[in-house]
């Protein structure tokens, strides 16, 4: 264990509250235990944690006050910065405003509040002169944020794409690998990668939310949140998919993505083919990674785990190392004055896989042709159709469905 340097002793610590102590608010707990010395050399001052909001009033941990009620975190004068990790919208954010309002500085790994509420949090922020840091709530362990907003603090991004979601990874990853949609989502939540109820994970929203704090960092303010639509779900993947695309040299992988050009921002999150020797096809089961394409730096990635009780609280505990340091920016929001528009994806190469007779294979070759063409991947059971450069497949979808008894599977593909 590393001494403690001589002069953190006559530094002011910094007072830690933390709130939550479930999967991740204990892991924080523990990485303070274990590396409490350590923390305070990096930050150059004791780094404290006095209080834990918890509603199990029986734990007792040395050195920490207990408080039943977690909003006495936010008006203690005896605290400097506020760690929200309860994990819902509602009560988390009137906790941070009356936190900010008491001028504590707040970190926070909870996506979903930001997408919700982060502009009103972050302007409070800027108004009461304290920092947000997030770190926690894009990618855990990868440290996005601090990329984007120090490392390509040079650079105008174009893009920035990857897979955000682990949960969804590792049950496309156990699909490959044999396994069928539920038993690799029961497998999930036996591994703690999935929720009791998975729905935000699955159906692409959690990565949706992830990829829009991106954007607003990486381009700007967004004038509207993406609606749900944007968010695609992988329920509707099934083995003969997975097997299609190998065999096709391709892997399904759920991706989110945001572009940036003249008309605005395009912000999405949907299963894709990509080809197996794609940087982003080789991240297999809960891991993450992230492509960053910028004007300066080119196109950089980054992988490691993106949730988790540990890595989550290494983030956690890194931005509030940065408070520390009185390193943090006011907030982590994007300093732009326009508000950008959201605008729809412009085109995109589809797989489709129909239920196959021949009566069917011919109706529907008709209505491919009819947008430009398509290429026949396959017919066995199914039949698998390439469509190229596609704007809007929804009232082709909605054509093609008419012939066939199973609803069509239509997924992107990458080159
Ligand atoms: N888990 C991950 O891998 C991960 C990764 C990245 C980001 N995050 C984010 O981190 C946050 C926390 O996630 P988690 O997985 O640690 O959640 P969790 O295991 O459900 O823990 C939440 C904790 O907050 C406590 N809590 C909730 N409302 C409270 C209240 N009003 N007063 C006092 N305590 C309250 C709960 O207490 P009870 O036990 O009494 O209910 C529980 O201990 C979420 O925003 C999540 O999105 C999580």
């Amino acid at each position: 264990m590393p001494a403690r340097d001589q002069s953190i002793a006559a530094q002011k610590p910094l007072r830690v509250g933390l709130c939550g102590m479930g999967t991740v608010g204990s892991q924080v707990v523990a990485l303070f235990r274990r590396n409490q010395t350590l923390i305070d050399n990096r930050a150059g001052r004791h780094v404290q944690l006095t209080h834990i909001a918890s509603r199990r009033t029986n734990q007792k941990i040395d050195g920490v006050i207990i408080e039943p009620d977690i909003f006495a975190i936010a008006s203690n004068p005896e605290i400097d910065v506020c760690i929200e990790l309860i994990g819902e919208c509602t009560t988390a954010f009137t906790l941070l405003k009356k936190a900010i309002h008491h001028g504590k500085h707040i970190v926070t790994a909870n996506k979903a509040l930001l997408y919700a509420h982060g502009d009103t949090l972050f302007s409070t922020c800027e108004q009461k002169g304290v920092s947000l840091l997030y770190e926690a709530a894009v990618a855990s362990a990868i440290p996005i944020v601090n990329i984007l907003c120090t490392s390509f603090a040079a650079n105008r991004i174009t893009r920035i794409r990857g897979i955000l979601n682990g949960t969804s990874n590792y049950i496309l990853s156990a699909m490959s690998a044999g396994k069928r949609f539920d038993d690799a989502l029961t497998h999930a939540k036996a591994m703690g990668f999935a929720e009791a109820d998975p729905s935000l994970d699955i159906d692409g929203l959690d990565a949706l939310h992830k990829i829009t704090l991106l954007a607003r960092l990486a381009f700007g303010h967004i004038a509207q949140l993406p609606p749900p639509t944007h968010a695609e779900s992988i329920r509707s993947i099934e083995a003969a998919d997975i097997a299609c695309a190998q065999e096709m040299g391709y892997r399904i992988k759920p991706l989110a993505s945001a572009s940036y050009d003249a008309q605005g921002v395009s912000l999405h999150t949907y299963p894709v083919l990509l080809p197996t020797d794609h940087p982003l096809a080789h991240v297999n089961d809960e891991l993450n990674i992230i492509q960053v394409d910028a004007d300066g730096a080119g196109s950089s990635w980054y992988s490691g785990y993106g949730a988790g009780g540990a890595p989550t609280a290494s983030a956690v505990i890194s931005d509030v190392i940065t408070l520390a340091k009185e390193r943090a920016p006011l907030t982590q929001s994007a300093h732009f004055q326009t508000k950008l528009p959201l605008i729809a994806e412009t085109q995109n190469n589809y797989y489709v896989r129909t239920t196959h007779t021949p009566a069917a294979d011919k109706k529907i070759a008709t209505i491919f042709n009819a947008v430009g063409g398509h290429k026949m991947i396959g017919t066995k059971t199914y039949s698998v159709w390439r469509l190229n450069n596609i704007k809007d497949l929804s009232q082709i979808f909605r054509n093609i469905s008419t012939h066939v008894s199973c609803q069509p599977v239509c997924l992107r593909m990458m080159d």
